[in-house]
């Protein structure tokens, strides 16, 4: 994942593990409070361990001299985050997060770009079973005002509508709005085409959400991004409430409940930090759960790391020497199993084989004496004496005949 990041101009940065608690009360609503690992330190500050890294990447932005940096700014990052929520299968109190940040772009291309990163993290970590859905705020947000809600009284309609709990926000619609209206505000949980969308009230937002909507459409296309796997969706509403107009959200299918991989959006934190507007679009997917759905799919890779060669001393005399060589190996970044117990062939032939490792260089009295070593090729069972000079040709040979490291 970090190489597609690199290849798309993303830069990493860290930030630390915990915050002041005010970061994150500012933009992201007031359910996060429940949610957070609150705490005072000795001097009474109140502190918290970050539920995400949006606002801590932002503030680094904004404190940093990343800010005069000619935009877009591209960065990532990748490391826990707490919650303080109710542990289930996929929700965990502490999990990882691998995000980035895009700021100051607020283009179709922009937005089309970063969501052909996001599938391009999960097509390289070879999650084959996905799919992408995206919306519009506004699209909602007019809608609502359309009805009589105003922006300040929508936070509790928008949370039902992102745990798309339909029957209580019927309920809390009627409560303000004849029947008809709140029906044909339900239906657009049915609309997933932009036929369906034009049908909408044309306010001016709705009408520019929809053109930028078709924009990302057409350049996501233009990457060769397979549309089967994005859908459009116009009710997602997203938890944290610091987002303002594109959003984005992957599942995968295959999980549970927890079924979400990715979310993601447009937002605006320059207030928190008394700077002028400067927009922003980002993402993070929660990497536990995608290594979760990568187990589900069969498609985790090994995590070992293949041994490329055991260096062993079988007999006293040997270990200056198999030191030296061990050293000279590990120079060229080949991965190297030092064996100076000293006790034999049978021994570390055992622990070669054990570990898997690709080639044995055998290292006793015999061939100290006579400036050589022995190789086998575990692989063919080929197995060569050579004098000392030739070890690292032999030996790279022979790594390069069969695939290195996958
Ligand atoms: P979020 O949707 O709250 O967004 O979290 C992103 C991802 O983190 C989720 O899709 C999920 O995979 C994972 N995640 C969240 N909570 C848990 C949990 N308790 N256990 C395991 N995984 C979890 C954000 O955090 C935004 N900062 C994303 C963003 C970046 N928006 C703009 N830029």
């Amino acid at each position: 994942m970090r190489r597609v990041l690199h290849a798309f101009n993303y830069r990493e940065v860290q930030t630390p593990t915990f915050e002041e608690i005010e970061l994150f009360l500012a933009k992201s609503g007031p359910g996060i409070r429940e949610e957070i690992y609150d705490f005072k330190d000795k001097s009474g500050r109140e502190l918290c361990l970050r539920p995400e890294l949006t606002a801590p990447v932002m503030r680094f932005y904004f404190g940093s001299g990343l800010k005069v940096e000619p935009k877009p700014v591209k960065l990532f990052y990748f490391g826990p985050c707490y919650r303080y929520d109710r542990p289930q299968a996929g929700r965990y109190r502490e999990f990882w997060q691998l995000g980035c940040e895009l700021v100051g772009d607020d283009s179709p291309e922009g937005h089309a770009e970063l969501l052909h990163l996001a599938l391009g993290l999960f097509e390289e970590a070879g999650l084959k079973n996905y799919n992408l859905r995206v919306g519009h705020l506004s699209i909602l947000r007019s809608l609502l005002e359309g009805l009589g809600f105003p922006p300040k009284e929508q936070s509790p309609l928008m949370r039902l509508i992102d745990k798309k709990e339909t029957e209580p926000l019927g309920e809390a619609l009627r409560a303000k709005v004849d029947a008809r209206s709140a029906d044909a505000f339900l239906k657009v949980f049915e609309y997933r085409t932009f036929d369906q969308l034009k049908q909408l009230s044309g306010s001016a937002q709705t009408q520019a959400a929809y053109a930028h909507l078709q924009r990302v459409w057409r350049r996501l296309e233009g990457f060769g991004v397979d549309l089967k796997k994005v859908q459009l969706d116009p009710t997602i509403a997203r938890g944290l409430e610091y987002y303002t107009g594109l959003v984005f959200e992957l599942d995968a299918p295959d999980l549970g409940a927890e079924k979400q991989l990715l979310g993601g959006g447009e937002y605006d934190l320059s207030s928190v930090f008394g700077e002028s507007p400067v927009p922003a679009v980002g993402f993070a997917l929660g990497f536990d759960r995608t290594l979760v759905a990568l187990e589900k799919s069969g498609g985790l890779a090994t995590t070992n790391q293949p041994v490329d060669a055991v260096v062993a001393a079988l007999s006293e005399g040997g270990v200056a020497a198999a030191q030296r060589l061990g050293n000279r190996l590990r120079e060229r970044d080949l991965c190297v199993e030092l064996d100076l117990s000293a006790k034999g062939a049978k021994r570390s032939l055992g622990r070669a084989s054990t570990l898997g490792a690709r080639v044995i260089v055998l290292l006793g009295d015999q061939e100290v004496a006579k400036g050589q070593a022995t190789l086998k090729n575990l692989a063919s069972g080929e197995q060569v004496t050579v004098p000392e000079s030739e070890v690292l040709r032999r030996l790279e040979s022979w790594l390069q005949a069969v695939p290195v490291r996958a």
